[in-house]
């Protein structure tokens, strides 16, 4: 079933339109839904009604103008290119039964969507961590660099925060403070030269000549999936999406959203395994050598920072994960 392109928001919330997804509408509800999302999107929860039945749909609105991402990256709505044909195919099984129609306009886009809240649950286990990571593997294999265009830019903190103090005073103060205190402690583990070097850094392309790039998805992180079954992991928000290294996918899992108790190593190398599973041949070890250091690179330039202003470094666990990421961080830092 293919995703329904409409000319207005009007259009995608017609009557007509609606009385094909539910049969007999005789009326319908629309609510606000807080999400914690950074894009500035407003989503609704839509009930349809009719003599006998309900039925629940998802809106997605998103005003360009409004969104942070959209702006400091300069494109025109990313999430939108999952309905280009030669990527919706490919993508088909992991957004299927969820999107039902969507509106480009100027400055926004809207995107109706069926409810799957019902499926919103990991347990975010150690086996679950490996299913979602497989799922990732599957998702990436299917591309190559020349399927898309967009390319995945690394999200600048300092333009975030120039964006927010003129749209958001209110959370600004607090980022920033929060922010700068994740600096100073970063730059006092690394050191004065190791920190400059690092902080200089604003793009990765150029560092690194070559290497394998793939369609990434940009915020895997289960807030983003609905979680099926561990063989069926559907995903949605591609607001972050674009063509980079399949490593940044996976370290922004690991990093964001993992249990700091875990191994990184098994859950990296189970994910490099199915990888090499489903596109059918090994990397070479230069290549995924290449691939993890612009990986680390790449997550630690957007999240470090903030996971050292909240982690405890009392806690065992939480120190350890910490040094992970440094000790990595410190050998490409070496290297370059
Ligand atoms: N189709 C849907 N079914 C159930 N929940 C949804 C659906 N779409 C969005 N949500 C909920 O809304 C949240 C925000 O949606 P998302 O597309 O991730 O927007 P944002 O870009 O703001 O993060 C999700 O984390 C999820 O909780
Ligand atoms: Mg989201």
């Amino acid at each position: 079933m293919s995703v329904l392109k409409k000319e207005s928001i009007k259009d995608l919330l017609s009557k007509d339109y609606l009385m094909q997804i539910l049969p007999g509408l005789r009326d319908i509800k629309l609510e606000n839904i807080k999400t914690n999302g950074l894009s500035g999107a407003k989503i609704y929860k839509i009930t349809l009604f009719s003599r006998q039945d309900k039925k629940s749909l998802y809106l997605k609105i998103n005003n360009l103008k409004e969104d942070w991402l959209a702006k400091v990256n300069k494109d025109e709505g990313r999430e939108l290119d999952i309905f280009k044909d030669d990527i919706y195919s490919k993508l088909e099984e992991f957004i299927n039964d969820i999107y039902l129609g969507y509106y480009i306009g100027d400055n926004s886009y809207a995107i109706l969507m069926n409810d799957m809240s019902v499926y919103k649950k990991t347990n975010n286990s150690e086996k679950e961590c490996l299913y979602y990571l497989n799922n990732l593997a599957k998702f990436h294999s299917k591309f190559k660099e020349h399927d898309v265009t967009n390319y995945k830019e690394l999200l600048n903190v300092d333009e975030y925060c120039n964006f927010l103090t003129k749209t958001k005073v209110s959370e600004v103060e607090e980022f920033k403070e929060n922010y700068q205190k994740g600096e100073i402690i970063l730059k006092d583990i690394l050191g004065e030269n190791l920190f400059n070097k690092y902080d200089e850094i604003k793009e990765i392309d150029s560092i690194f000549s070559y290497y394998p790039k793939t369609f990434l998805h940009g915020d895997y992180r289960p807030d983003n999936t609905l979680y099926i079954n561990q063989n069926d992991i559907r995903i949605i928000d591609w607001a972050n999406s674009g063509c980079g290294p399949c490593t940044l996918d996976v370290f922004w899992y690991l990093m964001t959203s993992v249990n700091v108790k875990f191994d990184k190593t098994i859950l990296l190398n189970y994910y490099k395994m199915n990888l090499e599973n489903y596109i059918g041949y090994k990397l070479t070890r230069r290549t995924w050598d290449t691939l993890l250091k612009v990986g680390i690179l790449a997550s630690c330039k957007m999240y470090l920072v903030s996971l050292l202003a909240n982690s405890n470094l009392e806690d065992k666990y939480e120190y350890l994960n910490i040094y992970y990421w440094i000790e990595n961080l410190k050998s490409v830092l070496i290297d370059l």
